[in-house]
């Protein structure tokens, strides 16, 4: 299972926020956006990371991430020369991803909760079970308009289509920015066509592995948080939700570090070394705590 996270497109919304620091490496609360949707591909057991981004923003994402070794991760690089679609990742990612499973999500999706549901789907996917080929998510929103939405049958309540942004939403259940797709996908791809917006849109791709009967659709329980960093006013409420639970809890939401070393991706001696080359902060701090509360264990 491959990884891909989607850090390219313009972020207009957030001028002239974005016109120092592109979105996706925007603080939440006391990390950049991009360790949410990394730290999840790691929590679903991902070590093989395409990110996607412009040429101009590319060198600040290395510098951030390197090659993931911190973390027990390899990541890679690529560019987005013009923001053309969510599909166009698959394009992009193809040598990458060389025919294999991926899941890819976007870098401005921020997920916090029990990532159960997102592990069991990346297992069903490794499994393939009765014809399954790709899978996304369902969660209910109050304002679907702006998402990927899911169209029900009215008789038989089965998944009927997925239609980006609809005037008029047949339901509010959007899909969130985590697309788990077979080996596939790149080709489908090749035979969309760009959208009236001019874009080679993820709902086409999705629709097409729901029209052969490939498609698992999963509702999401309203315990998951996905929240929203488009706006000024949602990035500032992002890092309220996650600066409170810090607060709270005394454990950090995202920290690769730690996740890695949880996830056995990297061992104590290979944690004590990165702490070395951590500068002096608070996060150092954290991570002197985690690992010796890690040795005790
Ligand atoms: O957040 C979930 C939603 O994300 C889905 O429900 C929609 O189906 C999907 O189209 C997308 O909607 P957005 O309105 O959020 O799409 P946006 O164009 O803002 O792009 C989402 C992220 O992907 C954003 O951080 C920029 C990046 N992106 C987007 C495009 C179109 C790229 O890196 N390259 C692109 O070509």
């Amino acid at each position: 299972m491959k990884g891909i996270i989607l850090a390219g497109g313009a972020g207009s919304r957030l001028y002239p926020l974005t016109s120092v620091v592109t979105k996706q490496l925007q603080p939440i609360y006391d990390k950049p956006m991009i360790y949410y949707p990394l730290s999840l591909l790691m929590m679903c057991g991902v070590r093989e990371v395409l990110i996607i981004t412009t040429e101009f923003d590319r060198p600040f994402f290395e510098n951030l991430l390197g090659s993931g070794a911190r973390f027990g991760v390899d990541i890679q690089f690529k560019t987005q020369a013009e923001p053309k679609g969510i599909a166009e990742a698959y394009l992009i990612g193809e040598d990458f991803l060389q025919g294999q499973d991926s899941l890819m999500v976007l870098g401005d999706n921020l997920f916090h909760g029990d990532f159960k549901p997102f592990r069991a789907a990346v297992d069903q996917q490794r499994a393939k079970k009765g014809g399954l080929k790709a899978q996304v998510f369902a969660y209910p929103v109050n304002d679907p308009e702006r998402y990927g939405v899911v169209e029900f049958d009215k008789k038989t309540k089965e998944v009927k289509s997925i239609v980006e942004k609809p005037k008029s939403p047949q339901s509010n259940y959007a899909i969130p920015g985590l697309y788990l797709m077979d080996g596939s996908a790149a080709s489908r791809v090749k035979a969309q066509k760009p959208s009236r917006r001019g874009e080679l849109e993820i709902t086409d791709l999705i629709q097409s592995y729901l029209d052969e009967g490939s498609l698992r659709v999963e509702v999401i329980s309203r315990g998951m948080a996905w929240l929203d960093t488009g706006t000024p006013q949602s990035l500032l409420e992002a890092s309220s939700y996650i600066a409170a639970l810090e607060q709270r809890q005394g454990f950090k939401v995202a920290c690769l570090e730690e996740i890695a070393l949880r996830m056995n991706f990297i061992n104590t001696q290979q944690l004590s070394a990165v702490i070395e080359e951590t500068p002096n902060s608070p996060y150092k701090d954290y991570l002197k705590v985690i690992l010796k509360e890690y040795e005790e264990e």
